[in-house]
């Protein structure tokens, strides 16, 4: 250990796995990336990455160039002699009951029984239900009753968008083990962000498997308490961005995580709250506050369309509404429980005409969204628009020239979902404005 960098396998190269198989080779560690599509590997080894994330592409081809990065869609090789073997793959929502999906967490660890040699460190990184390492181990022990290794989980808190920069600079990190000598490893794993200085939490398994669903359930509370406060200072005469400023300002509060908008999207939130819900109602602890924040923000994606009904009047019959932004967030071609899928279908519903434009998820929304046309940029998808409706904050949509678009629009309404404008700027302009919980 120390000097040399370890041998670490990631299974799964999807977003969690490739962006901290990435970070790991650019510790200095020599990283073996292993996915079961050879299109994705194909992908990765022509220097091609899947999905977008800012600096990425760079820092694996950085890697790869060091030769510390390499992708395989062999695991036996990867795994065996390795230090650490880190279970990234994907966790989805069930059909049905919304419980996580754990088959390919189960399918990667009888794999990796097969494959490990010496003593190995197996760490889910992908979030899984508390008792998910206690499954992973019993799988292990069965197919290799003579291996030597420890099962760590070490949940990831990176945001797609921010992902490196949040890996490299995490708040803290948590590694659920009992076993000191996992341990041991584990903070070679990460030894140059502890030589920054950041947290170390050493807990035990379920802990650390736990923390991370609360860690996301109360981001999702938080952004659905916001959102509601919004709705009451519509009715009440008050302005949410001058409130949540108010109570951010509070360090007990903190000002992250106020932003009243669309309700929140993405592939952590909506999984993670609802698979949270789950465990705690098999275990007869219902979190009935998680219970009530789901429930809030499915109704709110759909209400936002009947924002958009009430700004052009009370009706979208055969009118053209544009869409600015797609992707659940910007920074991603992200489409997963995007609040646009939830307001494309209720304008839809309603005879809305709909046409959108999205900086990098056009390609992703294709498939999820028939019946809409799409636009090259701001300008061309507002063409003859009664309404243009800003759905994600992309950059690209924050110096809008509402001359310009006065000009080309049919009537000059804007839905701001996002707050990204003030009333005054967009008034000026003899534009109709409706912003989030801002009377
Ligand atoms: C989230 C967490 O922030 C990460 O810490 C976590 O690691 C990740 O899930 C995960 O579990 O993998 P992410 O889904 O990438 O990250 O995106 P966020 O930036 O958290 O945004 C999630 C959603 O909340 C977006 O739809 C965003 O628009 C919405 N949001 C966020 C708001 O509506 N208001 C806010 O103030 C903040």
């Amino acid at each position: 250990l120390g000097v040399r960098g370890l041998r670490i396998a990631m299974i799964g190269s999807g977003y969690v796995g490739l962006v901290s198989g990435a970070c790991f080779a650019d510790f200095g560690h020599e990283v073996v990336c292993v996915d079961k599509d050879p299109s994705k590997i194909e992908a990765l080894q022509a220097g091609r990455i899947p999905i977008f994330e800012p600096g990425l592409e760079a820092l694996v081809g950085d890697n790869v160039r060091q030769g510390r990065l390499s992708f395989t869609t062999e695991l036996a090789p990867a795994v065996s002699g390795a230090d650490a073997v880190f279970i990234a793959v994907g966790t989805p929502s069930r059909r049905g009951d919304g419980f996580a999906d754990l088959s390919f967490v189960h399918a990667a660890a009888r794999e990796i029984a097969e494959a490990i040699t010496g003593y190995t460190v197996v760490v889910t990184k992908s979030t899984v239900p508390v008792g998910t390492g206690d499954e992973v181990e019993r799988i292990i022990r069965e197919a290799a009753p003579q291996a030597e290794f420890a099962v760590v989980s070490n949940p990831e808190f990176l945001r797609e968008g921010a992902a490196i920069d949040d890996f490299k600079r995490p708040d803290r990190i948590v590694i659920g083990t009992e076993d000191a000598r996992a341990a041991a490893v584990m903070n070679e794993v990460y030894r140059p962000l502890y030589l920054n200085a950041a947290p170390i939490l050493v807990t035990g398994r379920r802990t650390a498997e736990l923390t991370k669903y609360a860690a996301n359930a109360f981001l999702a509370t938080k952004i659905t308490f916001i959102n509601e406060i919004a709705d009451l200072c519509e009715q009440v005469g008050a302005n949410v961005q001058e409130v949540a400023r108010g109570i951010g300002l509070d360090n007990r509060i903190g000002k992250k995580f106020l932003h009243a908008g669309p309700g929140y999207g993405g592939s952590c939130f909506p999984k993670d709250t609802l698979a949270l819900v789950k465990t705690a109602q098999d275990h007869g602890a219902p979190i009935r506050i998680v219970e009530t924040v789901v429930a809030v923000n499915d109704q709110r994606k759909r209400a936002m369309a009947r924002k958009v009904i009430v700004a052009c009047g009370g009706s979208v019959r055969s009118k053209t509404v544009a869409l600015l932004g797609l992707t659940f967030k910007p920074n991603t071609d992200d489409m997963r429980d995007a609040p646009s899928l939830s307001i494309v279908a209720g304008l839809k519903d309603a005879g809305a005409v709909v046409r959108a434009y999205d900086p990098e998820g056009m390609e992703q929304a294709r498939p999820l969204l028939d019946g809409i046309t799409y636009a090259d940029d701001a300008y061309h998808c507002a063409e003859g628009a009664d309404a243009l409706v800003i759905v994600t904050e992309w950059n690209a949509f924050r110096a809008l020239d509402f001359a310009r678009l006065r000009t080309v629009m049919t009537e000059p309404v804007l839905v701001d979902l996002r707050n990204i404008y003030s009333r005054n700027a967009v008034e000026r302009h003899g534009f109709r404005y409706t912003s989030i919980g801002i009377a």
